[in-house]
């Protein structure tokens, strides 16, 4: 599939009423059919989109029950009143990570957070349409606000596969315009996409046209030698303009050459003020922050610029810190966290996951941070880490990692 690069001009009454740019639908679908659920769009073919909208009941935080879709939230409204509100309202989320937030992550997650939007890893459309989509796309009902992350940059299977994963339940579809991956190299997702607007702008497009949930996108400011004013500004006005719901925009560039991924999330420099002039140059879209982002107190911050904050390493190396963002962000009533209650669910979800053949370090890697702090989370830590993957380990091997915590008042405060 050939892009043209072209120069985008958008009008900004299309972009203010969320309109897809006209021909976007077309240039896409001339490309042929893609599943065997199609609409016409004129000339072209695109999946149909659904109609059903997800309702989901969240098993909060030690079983209690809330209804996502009541609770709009009025309680909290971390936007100053000059902000206009927006219909798309995550205020905090759990960043896509590979390896890290797969389903397990993200159940043990939403123990500590009823509310807070949980994303996927990044799953690469193509893996959806011809993988085993019950090993990638699975997940808990009790995951839910719960988004997939796509990787490609092929409007026509970006649709297909979002329309897939729309079907399996997720809330949303993100687009990754960010990740320096091995296969930017390629040219075929990510970050290197940054470099060409109208492709990303294409891809949310068709994907808009597709679903019935919302599409977002995280990207950069930048890559390379871009400057960040006009490359930024470009892909926020193609993505609105295309129908997106939301950017999250991770604060540094990626330097495609010559930096590892990991390196690519720490030596760019960060660059918040950037952020903050996309969103003071678009009040009406919704736009997220991410990167460098250590403790509620500075989401709390960031939330006075920007509409949603996005954690990634805090919230996966320091679990702990998801317990307060209910409160801190969606109104719900401080309440110290109940630990005994949090694992009797984290060993009866282990438990089931090893009746179906799981092993319990699938679960119990991504509770190793959880007391970092307390007296005994080293013991904590090394039970974790070694215990619970041995073969065989049962979900019994949680119950003595936390006897190894010490949880009284005391040392929690100390
Ligand atoms: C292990 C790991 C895997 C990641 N995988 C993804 C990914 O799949 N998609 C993505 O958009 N970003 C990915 N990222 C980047 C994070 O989403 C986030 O943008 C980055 O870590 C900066 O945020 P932080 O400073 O809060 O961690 C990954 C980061 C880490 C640490």
């Amino acid at each position: 599939m050939q892009f043209a690069a072209r120069p985008i001009s958008f009008n900004s009454r299309d972009r203010a009423k969320g309109r897809p740019k006209k021909g976007c639908a077309d240039r896409i679908g001339r490309q042929g059919k893609i599943c065997s659920s199609t609409c016409t769009i004129g000339a072209t073919s695109l999946p149909q989109k659904a109609t059903a909208s997800h309702e989901h009941h969240l098993k909060g935080p030690h079983g209690l029950q809330s209804d996502q879709t009541g609770m709009v939230d009025q309680a909290f409204n971390p936007q100053s009143s000059a902000k206009v509100a927006l219909p798309y309202h995550h205020p905090f989320a759990v960043a896509p990570m590979i390896d890290w937030t797969d389903r397990h992550c993200r159940f043990f997650h939403r123990q500590l957070s009823a509310r807070a939007l949980l994303y996927t890893e990044m799953v690469v459309a193509d893996a959806i349409l011809h993988g085993d989509r019950d090993r990638l796309l699975a997940h808990n009902a009790a995951e839910h606000p719960v988004a997939l992350q796509l990787g490609g940059s092929n409007p026509l299977k970006l649709a297909a596969a979002a329309q897939i994963a729309e079907a399996f339940g997720y809330d949303e579809i993100n687009l990754n315009v960010g990740c320096p991956s091995d296969r930017v190299q390629s040219g075929t997702f990510g970050a290197c996409l940054m470099k060409v607007p109208e492709v990303v702008a294409d891809c949310v497009a068709a994907m808009k046209s597709a679903v019935s949930v919302p599409v977002t996108v995280k990207c950069r400011i930048g890559v390379d030698d871009q400057d960040p004013g006009p490359a930024l500004d470009a892909v926020a006005d193609g993505v609105f303009a295309a129908g997106a719901d939301a950017l999250w925009v991770h604060a540094r560039k990626a330097w495609l050459l010559g930096l590892s991924p990991k390196e690519n999330r720490e030596v760019p420099p960060l660059d918040y003020d950037r952020v903050y002039a996309l969103k003071a140059r678009l009040p009406d879209r919704f736009i997220g922050i991410n990167g460098g982002i250590q403790s509620l107190e500075e989401a709390a911050n960031h939330l006075e610029m920007v509409d949603g904050v996005m954690l990634g390493r805090a919230a996966y190396g320091t679990p702990a810190v998801l317990a307060g963002v209910d409160a801190t962000f969606f109104g719900a009533p401080p309440a110290p966290t109940d630990y005994r209650a949090l694992f009797e669910t984290m060993a009866d979800y282990a438990t089931r996951h090893i009746a179906a053949s799981g092993r319990l370090s699938h679960v119990a890697r991504h509770m190793v941070g959880l007391f970092h702090g307390y007296p005994g989370a080293r013991r904590y830590r090394q039970i974790l880490s070694t215990d619970a993957n041995r073969p065989g380990a049962g979900a019994e091997i949680l119950w003595r990692a936390l006897d190894a915590v010490d949880l009284s008042p005391a040392s929690a405060a100390a």
